[in-house]
């Protein structure tokens, strides 16, 4: 079956041309003009951008958290992603204490099969450190799955200590793995906690005023020191402070491979939602949490300078009632997470390229093309060009809509953004040459996404931006 993509504008990390796009099955075959002749489907992108399908390399489906589970399945959550314009999504897997990584593994294997309607890999989040797991590491690299969350919070659940992730660092130093590291300081947090507790502060702005970003400040550059200890690059998650941002562009300034990923969420939102009154503030805890407002224009600036190299979502939704009430009275008891897979490439369109401050080749390297790459999935994902898969987003730049918890897709009752007016809309989403979504209406199927063997750590993603070639 040959599609044919009509007199759009074709964007990319590196160009922007007015040109056809022919896609033939699940791969696009050429770029250029004159490729129409024997297209069976033709699909008019004129007056629209034509730009490769988003790739989201942070999300919790059915996350197991506080004693309860993220709202959304790779059913809900994909669909979602694939209404917001994304067609890969890169999900952790979870470690049980006492069991290998595989096992983790093959768990998320059975939450996903069946139901994804987009591509998806897997993270693996790592719980505990010997020298079992270390070489199912090594394994993992190899089996398609080469990036490894630890945690330096969550004492007593998910937090590491640094003789763990140092040998962990180090490990990766020789099997091509990416360590991720959620950067807070765990251990002067929780003092924190419990003091506030006891002093009877449990609403949800505690939850903020008890993770300070001087905390993420120190995380991040213990991270980043054990790993140039270990002589290997590491990746720092869901960056959120303009404390843990100077600690990255330090180190890259000093030429160490640190990179970093920030999300929508902490270039829009702040303290001021977690200070809401009642509980609502409850709707915006995550973690690291959301920080002053002073905070966002340090960060955008990050993006365009490429001390943080892309944005992902933590996409890790709760429902407000029966989920995030559980914390009513106690803030610590509130499941962290926010929700946010199918916004993303709206509001880092609206905030960055409507608003000026990044440029359309920019912001697809940082949905798309810098993800991919990052994540060991580039070329096949992450760009328009022969022999990438047909995974394409026809986005009017024009449309204004509103977000709300009303018209999205997302299975979580509340939007973060309930009421805000973005500019621009992924109207025609195709994952490998199938329409998910096009004229409003959901075409996609469930169990169509495919599992994504990812490629090992290749060192600085953005160093040589392949050309798309115009072919005829
Ligand atoms: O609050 C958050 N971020 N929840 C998801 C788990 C994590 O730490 O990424
Ligand atoms: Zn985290
Ligand atoms: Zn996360």
């Amino acid at each position: 079956m040959k599609t044919l993509i009509k007199d759009g504008t074709v964007v990319t990390a590196n160009d922007t041309l007015r040109a056809d796009v022919l896609i033939e099955d699940e791969t696009v075959r050429a770029i250029g003009t004159g490729l129409g002749a024997q297209a069976e489907r033709v699909i008019d992108a004129s007056g629209r951008y034509v730009m490769p399908g988003a790739v989201d390399v942070h999300t919790h489906m059915e996350l197991p958290f506080g004693g309860t589970f993220a709202s959304d399945d790779f059913a809900t959550g994909t669909a979602a992603a694939a209404w917001g314009g994304t067609t890969t999504i890169v999900d952790f897997a979870v470690q049980t204490f006492g069991q290998s990584l595989h096992q983790g593994i093959e768990q998320w294997h059975k939450k996903a099969e069946g139901k994804a309607h987009i591509d998806y890999g897997f993270h693996v989040i790592v719980r505990e450190v010997n020298e079992g797991i270390l070489k199912e590491m090594d394994q993992l690299v190899q089996e398609g799955v080469p990036s490894f969350k630890l945690f330096m919070a969550y004492p007593g659940v998910f937090m590491l200590d640094d003789a763990s992730i140092f040998r962990a660092m180090s490990r990766t130093a020789s099997n091509g793995g990416l360590i991720m590291m959620h950067a807070e300081n765990g251990g002067a947090i929780d003092v924190l906690v419990q003091r506030y507790l006891a002093e009877g502060k449990g609403d949800p702005i505690n939850h903020g005023l008890t993770r300070p970003a001087s905390m993420e400040g120190e995380a991040t550059s213990r991270a980043i020191a054990l790993a140039r200890l270990a002589d290997v690059a590491v990746y720092i998650v869901h960056l959120s402070s303009k404390d843990a941002l100077d600690a990255v562009r330090a180190a890259r300034d000093d030429g160490a491979p640190a990179f970093a990923e920030t999300c929508p969420q902490y270039l829009y939102l702040s303290l001021d939602d977690l200070a809401r009154p009642g509980f609502e503030g409850a709707k915006y805890v995550c973690s690291p949490p959301l920080r002053p407002q002073s905070h966002q224009a340090d960060l955008w600036k990050g993006l365009l300078q490429d001390d943080l190299q892309l944005v992902a979502t933590d996409h890790c939704p709760f429902h407000f009632k029966e989920q995030k009430e559980m914390g009513r009275g106690d803030f610590s008891k509130i499941p962290n997470g926010l929700p946010g897979v199918e916004d993303r490439f709206s509001l880092i369109f609206h905030g960055g390229v409507h608003s000026g401050r990044i440029s359309l080749n920019r912001f697809v390297e940082l949905v798309a093309t810098a993800p991919a790459k990052m994540f060991g999935l580039y070329p096949r994902k992450g760009t328009i060009a022969p022999g990438s898969d047909a995974d394409i987003v026809i986005f009017n730049p024009t449309v204004e809509r509103t977000l709300s918890a009303r018209t999205h897709h997302m299975n979580v009752d509340y939007s973060c953004y309930e009421g805000m007016t973005v500019r621009g809309l992924p109207e025609v989403v195709i994952q490998r040459g199938n329409v998910l979504v096009e004229k409003g209406a959901f075409q996609g199927k469930k169990g169509a996404g495919q599992f994504l063997r990812r490629s090992p750590f290749h060192g600085a993603p953005l160093s040589e931006p392949a050309k798309v070639e115009a072919s005829v």
